[in-house]
């Protein structure tokens, strides 16, 4: 059966290099605060782009380094939790941008786990023989439905995209796990545009994010661990033939909780949440796209890319690179 290969990777981050301390004159903290609790040190935030112009971006890069022309497309998938409109699409903007009019185009709401999610909806259709060439990308601008009042969140989320081209294949992705529960949801959210119609008398109200980073932070480290296991029992794959496990960039101290439970070194736990904070469902193929392109991944490498966040949702991959 054919499976769903890798073939370029490409990323977006906007150029406005905003610090930590450039954060302490707008919220009480500190950068001291927010590397010890969380590992980041400084976020890029968009002036003027738009989630769909830098998705548009990324997947420029991904298809240049796929060597792939966009009318070659079959289907684009972005995940995104903050597109720029409720609609059109951000994945029918960006088949707009790139001029792939043979693709079907449309988004996948699954917070920070849209690119694991995506991937696996890509996978489902490879398999079953209906599409060859795919785009993914995972792309947010957070920092437009931060509440910038609220330091318990605003240093943490950032804008970016990332993308794949993926292409069906004899080898490469070998299993995947994906899960929800919305009875947790209430723990992370953002109710932007939701209120208001003419019959209930209520306006449109802006909704920021919310966190009880507590709550998520248990979540989060019982989850990757546990869907982890998973992928890699059902594929017969110990641990310690895994190169790089590519976790959502929420937090270090997540990243790290992991690899202890995991019984992992923390040299096969790339990180890049000190440069960009979390970027969301732009977060996995961020740093994936990094290792690609620094030379770190070999064809071969086993490679698990794990991703959770509001939903709650969380998910697993093993691709053999
Ligand atoms: N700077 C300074 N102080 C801050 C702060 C900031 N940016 N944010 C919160 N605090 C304060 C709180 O107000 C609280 O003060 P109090 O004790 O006077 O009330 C204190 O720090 C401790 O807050 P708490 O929420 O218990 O901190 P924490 O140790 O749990 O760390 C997070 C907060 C958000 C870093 C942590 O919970 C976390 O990482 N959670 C997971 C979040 C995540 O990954 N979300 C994304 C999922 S995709």
């Amino acid at each position: 059966m054919m499976t769903s290969r890798i073939i370029g990777t490409g990323s977006y981050a906007p150029e406005h290099i905003v610090t930590n301390e450039d954060l302490a004159n707008v919220v009480d903290t500190s950068d001291e605060w927010i590397r010890s609790r969380t590992g980041i040190g400084q976020r890029r935030i968009a002036l003027e782009e738009g989630t769909s112009r830098m998705a548009a971006e990324a997947a420029r890069r991904a298809l240049e380094d796929a060597g792939m022309d966009a009318l070659e497309l079959d289907i684009i998938l972005a995940a995104t939790s903050s597109p720029d409109y409720c609609f059109p699409s951000c994945a029918c903007e960006v088949q707009a941008a790139l001029g792939a009019e043979h693709a079907v185009a449309y988004d996948i709401s699954a917070a920070c786990s849209g690119f694991l999610f995506a991937l696996s909806t890509v996978q489902a259709f490879i398999q079953a023989g209906i599409y060859r060439n795919a785009l993914i990308v995972g792309a947010d601008c957070l920092s437009k439905l931060t509440d910038w009042s609220d330091r318990g969140t605003c240093v943490l989320f950032a804008d970016a995209a990332g993308a794949a081209v993926v292409q069906a294949s004899e080898s490469g992705l070998v299993h995947m796990v994906m899960g929800s529960d919305g009875v947790k949801g209430p723990v992370l959210t953002c109710t932007a545009r939701t209120e208001g119609n003419f019959l209930n008398g209520k306006t449109p109200e802006l909704g920021y994010i919310y966190m009880n980073g507590q709550e998520v932070f248990k979540f989060a480290v019982k989850k990757v661990p546990e869907c982890v296991n998973q992928v890699l029992e059902h594929s017969k794959t110990s641990l310690d033939e895994v190169k790089y496990f590519v976790l959502h960039q929420a937090n270090y101290r997540i990243v790290e909780a992991a690899a202890k439970r995991l019984k992992q070194p923390m040299e096969k736990f790339p990180m890049n949440m000190e440069r960009y904070g979390n970027t969301s469902a732009a977060s996995v193929p961020l740093l994936l796209d990094e290792l690609n392109r620094e030379g770190k991944i070999q064809k071969g490498d086993k490679i698990v890319l794990a991703g959770f966040g509001a939903g709650l949702t969380w998910g697993a991959s093993l691709l053999e690179w």
